[in-house]
């Protein structure tokens, strides 16, 4: 199937690993022009010429300065506007999601809402005029399982997450007939490079591929499996955001796509 994304001008928040590079490398690979984004410079330019990128765009998201910066980048390196916009760099921003709620200091809390909704806010901000004027745009934020079925621990950056789709629901509601929609991508638990080191050093085996490590955290019930009976990988989310991302998506807005292997038990 022809996703028709071609040419099409995409930012990958966070492409420099995990999930996000998985994203920018499919996007690659269908043929759109991608900016690898990360804060790191050599690990994002070693991603970008990886996957033949456009070019890469450094720094935080923590700003309105900061991302205006990154957006600027992002589009001299595109040599245009932005047309796909994936919102994927995140994750605890004080690396603890195992404090209960009220053990988080407000600060932490705050810290979590500009790492994890505000970053996006910012982007869509920045790029939202350019899709209007171009009748075209796509929006993917990335979020969590635990946005829609929170654990006792880790509040600030699951309630922050929570805020990142609230967020996506009013802000496809508000782009009546331009041509954008905006959904977020909700992963499960997924094997990226940090899980996939310390199930390495956990079963003393430094060449173990994700498909193995993921197997033997189900076999010896290092976490709850979901019902598909393995972790997810990268690669599962960038399928779904390929798809979303591609203009034959246009009727799907507003819209939470769960990518868990079915973790959340709701109905939708
Ligand atoms: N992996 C999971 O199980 C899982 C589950 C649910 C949701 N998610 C969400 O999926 C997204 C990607 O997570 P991941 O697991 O793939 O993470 P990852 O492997 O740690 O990659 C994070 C990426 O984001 C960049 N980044 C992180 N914090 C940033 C910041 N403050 N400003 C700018 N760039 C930043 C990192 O680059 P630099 O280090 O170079 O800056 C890196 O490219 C996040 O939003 C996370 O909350 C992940």
């Amino acid at each position: 199937m022809d996703l028709q994304l071609k040419g099409r001008r995409a930012l990958v928040t966070g492409s420099s690993s995990g999930i996000g590079e998985a994203v920018a490398r499919m996007l690659a690979d269908e043929g759109a022009a991608v900016v690898v984004h990360g804060r790191n410079r050599e690990r994002a330019e070693k991603v970008a010429a990886d996957i033949n990128a456009a070019g890469v765009a450094i720094g935080e998201l923590s700003t309105d300065a900061l991302a205006a910066s990154v957006h600027a980048e992002a589009c001299a390196a595109l040599g245009g506007n932005i047309e796909i916009l994936i919102n994927n760099a995140g994750g605890s921003s004080t690396g603890n999601t195992a404090r209960p709620p009220i053990e988080i200091s407000t600060d932490d809390y705050i810290s979590n809402y500009h790492a994890n909704a505000l970053a996006a806010v910012r982007l869509c901000q920045l790029c939202v005029p350019d899709m209007t004027a171009a009748k075209f745009g796509r929006i993917i934020n990335v979020s969590s399982a635990v946005a829609v079925q929170p654990n006792n621990l880790g509040a600030d950056y699951s309630g922050a997450k929570s805020a990142l789709n609230n967020f996506t629901v009013s802000l496809a509601g508000s782009l009546k007939g331009l041509g954008i929609t905006a959904n977020t991508l909700s992963p499960g638990i997924i094997m990226v490079d940090g899980l996939l080191r310390f199930g390495r050093q956990k079963f003393g085996d430094p060449d173990m591929s994700f498909e193995e490590v993921s197997e033997r955290f189900a076999a010896e019930k290092v976490f709850d499996m979901p019902p598909v009976g393995r972790l997810g990988i990268p690669r599962d989310l960038a399928v779904v955001a390929c798809m979303l991302a591609s203009p034959l998506s246009g009727f799907i807005t507003g819209a939470n796509y769960r990518v868990d292997g079915g973790q959340v038990r709701s109905l939708n």
